[in-house]
């Protein structure tokens, strides 16, 4: 009967809450160099010796850390979301945790099937492992099937996160319930 006598734990793993805020950051960092990088002008240097290729290494790494955060996710304990929550808060908040999950496999996948079909390319690089293999054959139409996919899903991604931060905040600072504060269990 060891199962009866399990507690439901008070907050994520330490692992979980490791790997959230890396991803966070490293997300945050790779989606606003996006951003900026395709408004540079062509001619500006840094736009493709810096940006573009840290921005898709840092990419794939998003995509690496994520797939390591579901394998941890599927051998720990989580807390259940907080009872203080509205089903509709429950509903939204599991959803965008999903939906989280499988945007953060999806974009970066784009970026790379982008850069591989695209015939002026430079490459994917990754850290000290150079440059990764070609995921597809050379074609610029793909590429701009890819590009656009890599591009909405982004900004989706973009909007999952303010919706993020903006639940995180509310519960935190405009709950009147001590026990909605789901911040706590993420620190
Ligand atoms: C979490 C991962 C990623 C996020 C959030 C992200 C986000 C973005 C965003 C917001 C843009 C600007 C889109 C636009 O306004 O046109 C962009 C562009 C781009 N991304 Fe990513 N990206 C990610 C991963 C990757 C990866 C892994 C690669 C390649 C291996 C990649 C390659 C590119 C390229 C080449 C562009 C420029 C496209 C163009 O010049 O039109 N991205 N990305
Ligand atoms: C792009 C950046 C972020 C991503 C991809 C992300 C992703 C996620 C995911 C997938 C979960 C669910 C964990 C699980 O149950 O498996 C989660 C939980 C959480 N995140 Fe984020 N997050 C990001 C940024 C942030 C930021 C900036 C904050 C703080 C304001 C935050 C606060 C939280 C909190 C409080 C939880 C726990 C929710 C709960 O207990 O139910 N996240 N995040």
């Amino acid at each position: 009967m060891e199962q009866a006598t399990r507690t439901e734990p008070s907050k994520y793993p330490a692992s979980m809450r490791a790997l959230h805020w890396l991803r966070a950051v490293i997300v945050i960092g790779t989606l606003s160099v996006g951003l900026l990088m395709v408004n540079l002008p062509d001619d500006l240097p840094a736009k493709f010796e810096l940006l573009y290729p840290n921005h898709k290494q840092f990419g794939v790494l998003a995509l690496l850390l994520s797939l390591a955060a579901l394998l941890v996710r599927s051998r720990s304990r989580v807390p259940e979301p907080p009872s203080a929550l509205a089903p509709w808060e429950r509903l939204l908040s599991t959803f965008t945790h999903r939906a989280f999950y499988v945007l953060l496999i999806v974009v970066p996948l784009m970026g790379y099937s982008m850069s591989s079909t695209f015939t002026q390319s430079d490459g994917v690089p990754f850290f000290f492992f150079g440059q990764l293999p070609e995921l597809l054959p050379k074609n610029d139409h793909w590429f701009e099937v890819f590009q656009l996919l890599h591009r909405i899903l982004a900004y989706a991604l973009l909007v999952l996160l303010v919706l993020h931060v903006a639940g995180a905040l509310k519960h935190r600072f405009l709950d009147k319930h001590a026990d909605a504060d789901a911040l706590r269990r993420m620190l």
